[in-house]
């Protein structure tokens, strides 16, 4: 069984729900307090040890890479400065090894990970979307190490979930499965944003997964629906073969591809802060007795 070494982020969206703000600056370089949304995701893989990641971005995405690149000229003025904690922050962007492809068609998401093929081969990969942050705590495994262990234990594919009730099945990829053994399900059937009716059970798929090799293989053989192929036929071609688990996710998910979710990482990731967490507190609390 190969290792677990690289990782795809897809984030080519052209993040047309954040207009303006996105006509100039990549939706990925939006930030949550301090920090691009892409850099949060990248630091989720620390925990798995992951050697290589392949970044699938837009056409016009240079500032993306200049994030991830060194700036020797502020690196030297702040050390210069004696501000070496800045220094640390602005070095630790470059530390990432990072490259990028570009998705020049709008295809989807299976065709952003097909470009992101002639990196990753046939190899297993973590995939992690780029609209989503997991915040994991300081105490739980973190969604990425959890899922990088079961498929270090397994050789199996294996995607992470959370539960959603009512009309909120719809909005996410839907499993069904057959049994759960700590908290790792076999999924046996999957469905792309079912219809409630339709829905094979309460458990929601999230961003993150890890991937075996064949995946990549199976996209470059499944025929497209119109313009796009779509992951979760691979997916769920994998679980009918069995080859498919899920666990629920431990930690707090934000939808950052979406406006309230960006307010409330931006609010929640604040109030966790050490620097501003109680001027904040004090600020909201404030302000709740206004409205
Ligand atoms: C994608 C996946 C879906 C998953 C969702 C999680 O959908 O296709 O299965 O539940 O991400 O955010 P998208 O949100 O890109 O439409």
């Amino acid at each position: 069984m190969s290792k677990l070494k690289k990782a795809i982020i897809p984030a080519a969206g052209l993040g047309t729900r954040f207009l303006p703000i996105t006509k100039a600056v990549p939706k990925p370089m939006l930030s949550v307090l301090d920090k691009p949304t892409i850099q949060y995701i990248a630091e989720e893989l620390e925990s798995v040890g992951i050697e290589e990641v392949i970044i699938v971005v837009s056409p016009g995405s240079d500032v993306i890479k200049n994030h991830f690149a060194k700036n020797e000229s502020l690196e030297k003025t702040l050390i210069e400065d004696g501000k070496t904690a800045l220094y640390e922050i602005a070095k630790k962007t470059a530390s990432f090894n990072v490259k990028f492809v570009t998705q020049e068609i709008p295809n989807g998401l299976a065709g952003a990970i097909l470009c992101a093929e002639p990196f990753v081969k046939d190899e297993p990969f973590a995939l992690l979307l780029g609209d989503e942050l997991i915040y994991a705590g300081k105490k739980d495994v973190p969604c990425m190490k959890r899922l990088a262990d079961i498929f270090n234990q397994t050789g199996k594919s294996v995607i992470a979930t959370m539960e959603v009730f009512g009309d909120d099945v719809s909005k996410y990829g839907n499993i069904g499965y057959s049994e759960e053994v700590d908290g790792v399900m076999t999924v046996n059937a999957l469905v792309e944003k079912p219809s409630v009716n339709d829905a094979l059970s309460n458990n929601a798929i999230i961003g993150r997964y890890v991937l075996s090799g064949e995946v990549m293989s199976m996209l470059k053989t499944l025929k497209p629906k119109g313009r796009e192929i779509i992951l979760t036929d691979a997916l769920d071609q994998l679980a009918q073969d069995g080859k498919l688990l899920a666990s629920c996710f431990d930690g707090v998910r934000y939808d950052v591809g979406d406006k309230l979710g960006y307010i409330r990482a931006n609010v929640e990731y604040a109030l966790r802060s050490e620097e501003l967490g109680q001027e904040v507190r004090e600020y909201i609390k404030e302000l709740a007795t206004k409205i």
